[in-house]
């Protein structure tokens, strides 16, 4: 299985931003930890971007993948341009958020990024991103 890893904005700050919601893991140390929990026949691709086009784009040229792990940051309350990619996609969307975006501001609860993921961990902060992966690799 070829799974994409994908973090949109701000998250390559993660070890500095809100404890509270992001816990203190870096974005390293999170990838790092799903590669040693990934199995052998999985291949991972890691991207992440502060720019809208770059993930588009980066969406676009991997269509080719079975599945992606995405958190969106911001741009999943925002981004048309994001949705759209994703919506080329043909394999399994898994969304993930550190914080529990349903109970944070009212902003956070529009999720372009929904329609389209199979499934969405939320509000366990790194731990997302592991049930993810293993969700994927059970299914
Ligand atoms: C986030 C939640 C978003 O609302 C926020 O903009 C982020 C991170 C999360 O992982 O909890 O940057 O996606």
């Amino acid at each position: 299985m070829k799974i994409l890893v994908i973090n949109g904005p701000n998250l390559n700050m993660l070890g500095k931003r809100d404890k509270k919601y992001y816990g203190t893991l870096t974005l390293n140390d999170i990838n790092k930890e799903i590669k040693n929990r990934a199995n052998k026949n999985t291949k991972l691709k890691f991207f992440q971007s502060n720019e809208e086009g770059k993930l588009v784009t980066f969406v676009q040229k991997h269509l080719n993948y079975d599945a992606i792990i995405i958190n969106g940051g911001a741009y999943t309350h925002t981004s048309i341009a994001l949705h759209d990619a994703l919506e080329l996609f043909k394999g399994i969307i898994v969304e993930v958020h550190l914080s529990n975006i349903l109970e944070r501001e009212d902003y956070r609860k529009i999720d372009y990024i929904k329609p389209l993921a199979k499934i969405c961990f939320m509000g366990k902060k790194e731990n997302s991103y592991y049930e993810a992966l293993s969700y994927l690799q059970n299914t």
